[in-house]
């Protein structure tokens, strides 16, 4: 095509991935072009923001790596995560979705519920307490939940040398009634980092970096639909402007003291141990 111009200038791009075999791929190639090129036409983009644009990329690109991804932040930070996490919601019946975050670590160690995380942890002590069920409210006791959150001092174990690689997680496997059981502390409110582009760019949008505290799941169970998400602190200053969006009505629980006579005389040892009470309903 010698005559490129503005008008056909999308088509052209487009059809120069008619060869992809994968025909859900090239559909979202093609989409994406679309969306990018409108982008450019609607804001009428001039060079020099282009290039800024790139200059913003390849900042993210230097900062990134093994341990910590950038464009994951980006992807948090305008709400793209979110927005893929609620569009993968079938029914609204089935526990909301919430963003994975980047501490996730696989093989946390099995456990049988009830399991008591808290070790050496400072903090308020709590036991988190519900049960996996299925849309009908029946109990699903070959459930799974992967558990993990941050310690007292709003840290994961990955940014902190001095909590061990197995602190505040474990692979917990729920009791034939699907109940689950999880002693560990109530989890501190945290900002995202700081240090690169993203951060830079909320400096200058004087926008919170702070996300409320949170513990972090995934329940599984053989036929049904994984489920990743977050549980919230009702009492958490940070709910109403979360930097990353992950916060949902439905996900935000009390911490109560523990009235539980089971739980209190279980735990007896541990001072004034709060309770979250949640259901967790698997698709
Ligand atoms: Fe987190």
């Amino acid at each position: 095509m010698r005559n490129t111009s503005s008008e056909n200038l999308t088509p052209l791009t487009q059809n120069s991935f008619n060869q992809l075999p994968d025909a859900r791929l090239q559909f979202i190639i093609k989409t994406f072009i679309a969306h990018l090129h409108g982008f450019a036409r609607d804001t009428q983009i001039t060079h020099a923001e282009w290039r800024a644009g790139l200059e913003f990329l390849h900042k993210a690109s230097a900062i990134t790596d093994e341990s910590r991804s950038e464009f994951s932040l980006m992807s948090d930070v305008f709400g793209l995560s979110s927005l893929v996490d609620l569009l993968a919601m079938g029914t609204e019946r089935a526990t909301p979705g919430s963003n994975l975050g980047p501490f996730h670590t696989r093989g946390s160690k099995e456990v049988k519920s009830p399991a008591n995380l808290l070790k050496d942890n400072e903090g308020e002590p709590v036991a988190f307490c519900g049960k996996v069920l299925d849309l009908n409210g029946k109990p699903i006791p070959n459930a799974t939940v992967d558990f993990w959150q941050n310690a007292d001092n709003g840290l994961y174990w990955q940014q902190d040398p001095n909590q061990p690689q197995d602190n505040l997680r474990c692979m917990l496997h729920v009791g034939d009634d699907g109940s689950f059981e999880i002693v560990t502390i109530r989890p501190k409110p945290y900002t995202i980092p700081m240090d690169g582009p993203v951060g830079a760019l909320f400096v200058e949008s004087k926008r919170s970096p702070w996300r409320p505290a949170h513990m972090h799941l995934i329940v599984e169970a053989p036929g049904y639909k994984t489920l990743v998400t977050e549980i919230f602190d009702e009492e958490d200053p940070y709910l109403d402007n979360d930097a990353v969006f992950g916060v949902r009505e439905v996900l935000v629980a009390q911490y109560k003291k523990s009235t539980d006579s089971e739980l209190l005389s279980r735990y007896k040892d541990i001072p004034n141990l709060l309770e979250v009470r949640l259901d967790l309903v698997l698709e």
